[in-house]
């Protein structure tokens, strides 16, 4: 099947995360913070046992492996994604996990040539990252038979938030948020996925929302702060948003520790909103 699936060359558009040791992993924890939201996405999509499903942009392989439970190993995933480094860690997992009906391949989702048909077409926090995603997604909707499923699920960053709205949580924020913007990456991809569908040729989505959240002494929430701002300090020194001496990163997890016990406020991370819809039959 990989031969099938062939990488072309002609597009190669900056993915603004990179694929660090630190990312790749930080993309792993990420995913098991959001893992029960993801799956419970994919059945309400319609994913299950048997399908034969294209997970697009799959980085480590967190999707692919969540949907390759579902399907089970009577049916097939397929991972795609540009970054070999990427890709070996997918396929890693995917072993260890003894999930060989789970395969990764290396491609680019906006020029893909693809021989196969999936049952569905899913997606995680990657069109967020594409410059033209309703025209990407009409054409990779072509892989998916009559009847099949086309499923994302994106994030809306601008809907993060510390409450109450404390300094240095806030500036931590911006910094992120700033940080993306200039890159081109669009941070409320989520609250545009409807209008993303239909532009792509597809039946109006059904949609859910759902959020995570949590007080200081819920480190998960903090980490996934911190973690982001690690990955994404070197960009923003290069863009002018912040250095490493005002962002000071060693310290960081501790400093918005002790001003959220001070407040004893909540941190909001960025909504997840999904859209699936059915290709006619
Ligand atoms: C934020 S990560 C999400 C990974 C995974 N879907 C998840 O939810 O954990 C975005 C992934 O999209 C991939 N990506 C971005 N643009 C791409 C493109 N044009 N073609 C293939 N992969 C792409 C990146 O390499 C990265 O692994």
């Amino acid at each position: 099947m990989n031969a099938e699936m062939m990488r072309s060359d002609s597009h190669h558009t900056d993915y603004v995360l990179g694929d660090s040791a630190h990312e790749l992993q930080r993309l792993i924890r990420q995913s098991a913070l959001y893992a029960d939201l993801t799956e419970s996405f994919l059945r309400n999509a319609g994913i299950s046992e048997g399908m034969r499903v294209l997970d697009v942009g799959c980085g480590p392989g967190c999707v692919s492996l969540l949907a390759g439970r579902l399907v089970g190993a009577t049916g097939v995933v397929t991972g795609l994604d540009k970054s070999p480094q990427a890709l070996a860690l997918a396929r890693n997992r995917a072993n260890a996990e003894h999930l060989y009906h789970v395969e990764f391949v290396q491609g680019d989702l906006a020029d893909l040539e693809c021989i196969n048909t999936y049952d569905a077409l899913i997606g995680r926090f990657v069109l967020m990252f594409l410059q033209n995603p309703s025209h990407i997604l009409k054409q990779l909707s072509q892989h998916i038979r009559r009847g099949g499923i086309v499923a994302f699920q994106e994030m809306d960053i601008s809907a993060a938030r510390p409450e109450p709205a404390t300094p240095l949580l806030k500036q931590c924020g911006a910094w992120i948020q700033e940080t993306f913007l200039h890159a081109k990456v669009d941070i409320q991809m989520g609250a545009r996925l409807h209008k993303t569908f239909i532009e792509a040729g597809l039946t109006p989505p059904q949609m859910q929302l759902q959020a995570k959240l949590g007080g200081a002494l819920d480190c998960q929430v903090l980490e996934y702060l911190t973690d982001i701002a690690t990955s994404l300090l070197p960009i923003m020194e290069r863009n002018g948003t912040a250095t490493t001496e005002t962002v000071q990163i060693e310290t960081l997890a501790t400093r918005l520790k002790q001003e959220m016990l001070l407040s004893g406020g909540i941190l909001i991370l960025p909504s997840l909103i999904g859209a699936w819809s059915k290709l006619p039959v």
